[in-house]
């Protein structure tokens, strides 16, 4: 009996599809990466953008085929797309033949809802019933990289975000927990540790001891053995000084802070409730760069918010030269319902919103590029992580800052670091070759 999962959205659901995985294979199941191979079909989903969640309605249409032709196939949605208000009712109305629907925190019901399909009876549970890591045993499939959650949910309720209302309120793990997680993980071989959370900055606030994320942090690199750790995402009015310290103290945390913007005026700013201004980002990023000058900081930028004049945008570029991100995330703001910014007045035209991001990405691959350009002919250390997709003659890795740089090197290498001197790049992409430590 086969699985097939596809996957929707950012990391938190990659790594809830290794939860995923793990559940089907203690139930018997083999992973496949055909779908007309499956007997289990799972879409795990998001709904972050309107796009998304059209591809996904898309995806789920196209069973109808299969499930007629396999009857016996089981067909699972869940992840944050079936957490939204009114979804379960509209995908049993328009797709009858979807079997099981479970909210964002609803995988310990996984086994159960399956084995209730298995005998022809539909399953629907999106109460927030919640789960201990514990509870699962994962199946990691992003060697030699391993995620690790450490807060879920998020308080912040930026106005275009959906995020709160499907992920629930914060609730951080306990931090004996995340540790002895990160230790066995390092004494199984993983490389790098890439901490996960809608803002890991806000770690502990609910935990009784003080305990906080420049805590927890220290204590992970405490652990013995030769590994990296990560963290994503940071809200820029909670990194604190403390956590950027513990970033330039440890040499096992990574240089590399992702650190969304949204936008870069202080007007559009406010609507957002992201309650931080155009100058405290900025004074953030000279903060970050004076103790960690080899520092990679990564964001996310939105065109289009409600409002946002032309001015408001140009503050946005404007920015994006300032702050010299080696590269950001950039979307159009996409309407989301039970948002506040829903229901805003003077929503931007969709050929201005078109107009603005090719204006936007334009800008920011000008400076990754000057970015790249600076780096080659230096030396850095590379953790290997496998053949590069487009190219596949190449292996590629990622250096401490997060840029992914691709060379020659045999596979055995794959979980190793390496030194890769860049001899070119092009644009975002970085091109090296293996040397000897000197
Ligand atoms: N429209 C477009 N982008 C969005 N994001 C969050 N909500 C929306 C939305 N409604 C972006 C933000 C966030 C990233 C994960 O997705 O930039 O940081
Ligand atoms: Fe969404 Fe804002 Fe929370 Fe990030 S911090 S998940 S953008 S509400």
């Amino acid at each position: 009996m086969n699985y097939y999962i596809h996957t929707y959205g950012c990391q938190m659901n990659i790594h809830d599809s290794e939860k995923i995985a793990g559940i089907l294979e203690k139930m018997g199941y083999v992973c496949c990466d055909d779908v007309k191979l499956a007997d289990v079909v799972v879409f795990n989903t998001c709904c972050i953008r309107e796009t998304a969640e059209q591809k996904i309605y898309g995806h789920i249409g196209s069973l109808k085929k299969l499930k007629k032709a396999k009857p016996n196939l089981i067909a699972v949605v869940c992840g944050c797309m079936s957490q939204q208000e009114g979804v379960p009712q509209q995908i049993r109305k328009s797709y009858p033949y979807v079997d099981v629907i479970l909210g964002t925190a609803n995988l310990g019901l996984l086994e159960q809802s399956i084995l209730q399909a298995k005998n022809k009876k539909k399953f629907v549970n999106t109460e927030f019933l919640g789960y201990t890591e514990e509870d699962f045993t994962q199946k990691r499939t992003s060697f030699p990289n391993a995620w690790v959650n450490i807060n879920y949910g998020c308080n912040n309720f930026c106005t275009y975000c959906i995020v709160p209302y499907v992920r629930g309120r914060e609730r951080s793990r306990q931090m004996s927990d995340v540790v002895a997680e990160v230790r066995t993980l390092v004494e199984q071989g993983y490389k790098e540790i890439t901490l996960l959370g809608q803002n890991v900055n806000s770690y502990g606030k609910d935990l009784p001891n003080g305990e906080n994320f420049a805590k927890l942090l220290l204590e992970i690199a405490k652990i013995p053995g030769k590994f990296r750790v990560r963290f994503m995402s940071s809200h820029p009015k909670d990194l604190s000084d403390e956590v950027i310290d513990a970033v330039a103290s440890c040499p096992n945390i990574c240089n590399n802070i992702h650190l969304p913007v949204q936008s870069g005026s202080t007007n559009i700013l406010a609507k957002m409730n992201r309650r931080y201004t155009r100058e405290k980002y900025l004074e953030q990023i000279t903060k970050i760069r004076a103790k960690l000058p080899n520092v990679g900081i990564t964001t996310d930028i939105m065109v289009g918010f409600p409002g946002e004049t032309e001015q408001d945008f140009l503050d946005t570029l404007d920015l994006v030269q300032q702050a010299k991100f080696s590269s950001a995330f950039c979307f159009v703001y996409s309407r989301r319902k039970g948002t506040p910014a829903y229901s805003m007045e003077n929503q931007v035209p969709y050929a201005v919103k078109k107009s603005r991001i090719v204006q936007l990405n334009a800008c920011q691959n000008q400076v990754t590029k000057e970015i790249s350009k600076s780096m080659v002919g230096k030396v850095f250390e590379v953790l290997v992580e496998g053949q590069n997709t487009s190219y596949k003659d190449c292996m590629c890795g990622r250096t401490e800052s997060g840029r992914l740089v691709n060379f020659k090197c045999d596979q055995t290498y794959v979980g190793k670091f390496v030194n890769v001197l860049v001899e070119r790049a092009t644009s975002a992409t970085l091109w090296g070759k293996v040397v000897e430590e000197d």
